[in-house]
């Protein structure tokens, strides 16, 4: 190969590489940011939320991005859940109200078949947080 050829591969390499760099980074920023965020509204830990999710079951009934074996079908998929315009199509999809929807869902929607797992205050508000870490990814 010509070394001119050459030169024009490895620049095209690199550039493929800074690009591929670059989209990590602003993929790597935008999960922390959506972490902070979604502290900051719902006033629980994103790590707490993640090991509740696990320890309540809740990954029996929900498909859960980013816990373990959470491939339930009993209900809704919460893969971007915090896009949703509403919770169970009832409640505005807002931190006060996803609180309220884990802790009582039975008294929400009486006999649907999420169960009240006496949930405290503090526990939902760390899988609130959690819940909404998961939006839509547009790439
Ligand atoms: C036995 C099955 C079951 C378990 C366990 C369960 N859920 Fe649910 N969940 C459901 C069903 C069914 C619905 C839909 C209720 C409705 O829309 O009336 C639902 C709805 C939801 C919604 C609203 C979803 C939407 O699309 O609006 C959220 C959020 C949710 N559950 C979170 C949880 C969390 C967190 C846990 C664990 C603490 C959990 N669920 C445990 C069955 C379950």
């Amino acid at each position: 190969m010509p070394t001119s050829l050459r030169l024009i591969a490895a620049l095209l390499v690199a550039a493929t590489i800074a690009a591929i760099a670059s989209i990590a980074v602003l993929h790597a920023q935008d999960v922390a940011h959506a972490r902070t965020q979604a502290e900051q509204m719902t006033g629980g830990s994103v790590d707490r939320g993640k090991l509740a999710l696990s320890r309540y079951g809740c990954g029996a009934c929900h498909v859960i991005t980013g816990i373990a074996d959470a491939q339930g079908q009993a209900g809704p998929s919460l893969a971007g859940i915090a896009s949703r315009a509403t919770i169970a199509g009832r409640l505005a999809n807002q931190p006060d109200q996803m609180v309220l929807w884990l802790r009582h869902p039975q008294q929400i929607v009486p006999g649907n078949a999420m169960p009240d797992q006496q949930l405290s205050e503090r526990n939902a508000r760390d899988i609130a947080a959690y819940l909404y870490t998961l939006r839509k990814t547009t790439y």
